[in-house]
């Protein structure tokens, strides 16, 4: 695919752009929104101020470069990111866009040190990964417009109903708003919603999982309202200005966080906090459409944030098991025996509830999906057997 000359020169250039890598990647960001402001829109721009994107990116990049020799390395990180392209709608085009301010970047930030060849090099590189990226993000949006309820883009979804699920969780209920049916999707898929909030620059988008399966009138996402030193802005926005009749223009759902159905291995679905709604989604798919034991662990605060425990409960049945691990209970959730377990995930709970053939889901904070990956190891569970969401840029997990 590529000459030696370029395999040597892209191999060899790895480490002199990973100790510029932030350099360039912020570089890169800044020339690109600057020419290309409409950008904004499409990416998480939280995500840009703290770093977590421009690093999510120069690391692909990166490990692709280092494995220019032996492309087969990148598979499950090429599906990832092109699920997460394809909910943004990212087109051909803007590869181009891309590449151009990428290689703009490393000159500008390298100068005379980038020679043409070294430029050069990296252009043939990059036009290839581009290529990988552009031809299975087409597939995924010919595989969507095929599916059920499918389309290309997005459409206009309603807002039919909203419910409290707890103290900083709500649920929004969506509807066609053309009356067509439901798109298909896999349980723990997410969508990207797209607003635009008066009195900002540009618009913002935030994934969010499904948190519902088997209802064909209703997708519903459930958005955990965010506080902080600064507030969410989708999150906050969502909570307190969307209401019923409402429309969003919603893209079909995308992501590869899914259960396999048909084995008879016990499935562990970890939940933490908000990270409950993928996992929700997989316990309805679960048991409808499998016929594996299921333990569903819940991880939260306390019963006043706790979210979904009635729905679970008036759905399980002898092949499941609910556990709770409240970290913070209330008096009165200790009188009332509301929870399993007092503290964090461990490893005693973690054995307690599986067997050496369990398959572990699991998705939460960035500090318990650290914990949850770091136990596992420690239990030798194999890599095939391990799987989560994280709610952000992957490579901030790794970061941990
Ligand atoms: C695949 C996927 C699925 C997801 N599914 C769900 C889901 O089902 N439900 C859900 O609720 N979320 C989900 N998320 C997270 C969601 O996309 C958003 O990230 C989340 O709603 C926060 O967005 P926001 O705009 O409210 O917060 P942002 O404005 O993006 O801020 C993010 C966090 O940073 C803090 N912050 C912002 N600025 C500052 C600052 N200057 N100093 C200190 N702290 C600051 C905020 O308080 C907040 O906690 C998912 C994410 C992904 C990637
Ligand atoms: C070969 C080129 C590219 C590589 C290697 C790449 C890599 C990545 C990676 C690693 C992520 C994080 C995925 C995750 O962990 O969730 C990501 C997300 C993203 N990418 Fe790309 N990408 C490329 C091209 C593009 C293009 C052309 C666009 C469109 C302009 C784009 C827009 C986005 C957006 C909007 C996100 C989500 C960002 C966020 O949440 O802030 N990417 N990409």
């Amino acid at each position: 695919m590529f000459s030696e000359n370029t395999i040597a020169i892209v191999k060899s250039t790895v480490p002199v752009l990973e100790i510029h890598g932030e350099t360039i990647t912020e570089v890169f960001y800044k020339n690109m929104f600057e020419k290309n402001p409409g950008l904004k829109d499409m990416f998480n721009m939280t995500n840009q101020k703290n770093g977590t994107q421009p690093r999510a990116l120069a690391g692909a990049v990166l490990k692709y470069g280092a494995h220019i020799d032996k492309l087969e390395a990148l598979g499950p990180a090429v599906e990832t990111i092109a699920q997460k392209h394809a909910s943004l709608q990212v087109t051909p085009e803007m590869y181009a866009i891309v590449g151009e301010n990428l290689l703009g970047a490393i000159k500008e930030v390298l100068g005379d040190a980038a020679t043409d060849e070294i430029i050069g090099a990296w252009g043939e590189a990059y036009g290839a990964l581009a290529a990988i990226f552009v031809s299975r993000e087409e597939n995924i949006y010919q595989e969507r417009e095929n599916a059920i309820g499918g389309f290309r883009g997005t459409k206009a979804f309603r807002i039919a109903k909203i419910v409290e699920e707890s103290s900083v969780i709500k649920s929004f209920y969506l509807e066609r708003a053309d009356g067509e049916q439901l798109p298909a999707f896999l349980s723990g898929q997410y969508i990207a919603v797209q607003i635009e909030i008066p009195g900002t620059t540009h618009k913002h988008t935030r994934n969010y999982s499904l948190s519902n399966f088997g209802d064909n009138k209703y997708l519903r996402i459930s958005v955990k309202k965010e506080t902080g030193k600064q507030d969410g802005i989708v999150s906050n926005y969502l909570h307190s200005h969307f209401k019923v009749g409402d429309e969003l223009q919603l893209p079909m759902p995308s992501g590869e966080f899914t259960p396999t159905l048909n084995t008879d291995k016990p499935a562990v679905l970890l939940a933490a906090g908000i990270g409950i709604t993928p996992l929700l989604s997989m316990y309805k798919d679960l048991l409808l459409n499998s016929k594996r034991n299921i333990v569903l662990i819940q991880c939260v605060l306390n019963g006043e944030v706790q979210a979904f425990e009635q729905e679970i409960k008036a759905t399980q049945n002898e092949r499941v098991q609910y556990v709770t691990v409240f970290s913070h209970p209330t008096d009165a959730d200790t009188a009332k025996n509301k929870h399993q377990h007092e503290g964090y995930i461990s490893k005693e709970i973690l054995q307690k509830y599986s067997t050496p053939d369990s398959e572990f889901y699991f998705c939460g904070p960035t500090p318990f999906m650290a914990k949850t990956k770091q136990l596992l190891a420690e239990m030798n569970v194999a890599d095939a057997n391990i799987h989560f969401e994280f709610f952000g840029p992957q490579e901030d997990l790794e970061m941990v």
